[in-house]
């Protein structure tokens, strides 16, 4: 099947422009290919903007064993709506992915019900090294440095000099340090409401961990990705990368700070904590000035049900998926950012990151995953419309201006016409750990 795409502006590699695109299979055949190219069917795109698909390098999908949150054909699904063509997914599952058994067993299921690209990493503990050094077909190795949802925890000295000094995939990590934490919690004493959230998982607490982190990162010569950065002060920290350390900001860090939690409770509750709109500005000038790499979602659903628990109960988390590549573009409608920068840090960079093959670029030979958007669609964010399990998002009530339309994955049209084709499926995703990564 081969299928043009014609007059859409194309944000490519090195250029804005307006070009035909000729799909043939799987992938990207040629960019304006001669008038005679022969081709199935034709699809005109003038005033739609045509991107690489999204890579979204963080989200939870909680299959197996939480399924009543999300499942991989549900979070997938609201991948395909969202632009999004290839997740990479987080180990905290029931059971955790901290086995090579585990993570196949993870793309097995995937290969049966995802209408989107996959990928997921395998979980750091204290005890699983060997496993971790073992592993293939994954992005890399998680490691929370704090605990979060689930009880993966490592946050040993010693375990995490053995982590980093002696397995050779990518690390990242999520980055509270656990005794800052606990202290800050045994402060506040009980009576807390979800505005503590943010004094107990405060800004110390992630610098800390970044610093630690990035220590360990740069002492052992070791790759290593900085997740959901949140502070302007990690900011600063990632300005001395050592051209080892990448970093990523997610939607919800740079949109919501504190002043939020009066309006949206513990619906903003997440982890690392919102912070304040001074962190907003450094986090999208980090993103600017190439500190931070990459935009992805950190995608966590919860029931409502959940999340309406008073505090603490309420868990942390909120999803995103759907509505990531809308609210950046949202971004650019309103002069914050460039449509080619966030090309760059939702596209570009979490393929060069993670050393995914074929992906994350409007080129010749690359995969066929793409995502027509319309720059001056204004819709409302409803949750009756969310197609995640959870059902609802942080965001709804909010009017955006820029939308996906129409996305492609291996070729095939998963989402068009505001539908998403459930019987779509797409791939697992292919990383060659032996290029040099990101700064190459
Ligand atoms: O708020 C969060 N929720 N942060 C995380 O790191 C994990 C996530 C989840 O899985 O619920």
């Amino acid at each position: 099947m081969r299928t043009l795409i014609r007059n859409a502006t194309c944000v490519l590699p090195d250029e804005t422009r307006r070009a035909d695109i000729l799909i043939d299979g799987e992938q990207i055949a040629a960019i304006d290919p001669p008038p005679t190219v022969r081709f199935d069917d034709a699809i005109d795109a003038a005033g739609l903007h045509l991107l690489p698909g999204v890579i979204d390098d963080q989200v939870h999908f909680r299959e197996p064993g939480l399924e009543h949150k999300e499942d991989l054909h549900t979070g997938s699904m609201a991948c395909a709506k969202g632009g999004i063509t290839t997740f990479l997914e987080m180990p905290n599952t029931r059971p955790a992915t901290i086995s090579r058994a585990a993570l196949h067993a993870k793309l097995d299921l995937a290969a049966t019900k995802c209408v989107v690209n996959y990928g997921f990493y395998i979980g750091a503990t204290c005890e699983n090294v060997d496993e971790l050094k073992a592993a293939r077909r994954t992005p890399g190795i998680k490691i929370f440095i704090g605990s979060s949802t689930g009880d993966l925890l490592v946050d040993e000295q010693s375990a995490l000099e053995r982590i980093f000094a002696e397995t050779t995939l990518p690390i990242c990590a999520h980055c509270e340090d656990e005794s800052t934490v606990r202290a800050n919690s045994e402060r506040l004493g009980g009576g807390r409401v979800v505005s503590d959230h943010s004094r107990i998982r405060d800004h110390e607490a992630a610098l800390i961990a970044t610093r630690r982190s990035m220590e360990l990162a740069v002492r052992h010569n070791h790759r290593f990705h900085v997740l959901h950065v949140s502070t302007a002060g990690e900011c600063e920290l990632l300005a001395d990368h050592h051209n080892l350390v990448t970093a990523e900001a997610c939607p919800h860090h740079l949109l919501f700070n504190i002043d939020d939690y009066e309006r949206l409770g513990s619906l903003v509750q997440m982890n690392p904590s919102i912070k304040t709109a001074a962190d907003n500005a450094a986090l999208w000038e980090a993103l600017r000035s190439g500190r931070i790499q990459v935009v992805a979602t950190d995608h966590a659903p919860h029931t409502l049900e959940e999340k309406q628990q008073p505090y603490p109960a309420s868990p942390s988390g909120l999803p995103a998926v759907e509505n990531s590549l809308a609210l950046m573009l949202n971004a650019v409608n309103s002069g914050r950012c460039t449509l080619e920068e966030v090309v760059r840090w939702m596209c570009d960079a979490p393929a060069r990151v993670w050393d995914i093959v074929g992906k994350g670029r409007i080129s010749e030979g690359y995969d066929a995953d793409l995502v027509l958007v319309d720059l001056e669609k204004t819709q409302t964010i409803r949750n009756e419309e969310q197609l995640t399990k959870s059902g609802w998002s942080p965001w709804a009530g909010e009017e955006l201006t820029g939308w996906p339309v129409r996305t492609w994955v291996l070729g095939q049209t998963v989402f068009a016409d505001g539908r998403v084709d459930a019987t779509v499926r797409g791939r697992e995703a292919v990383f060659d750990h032996s290029r040099p990564g990101y700064w190459a």
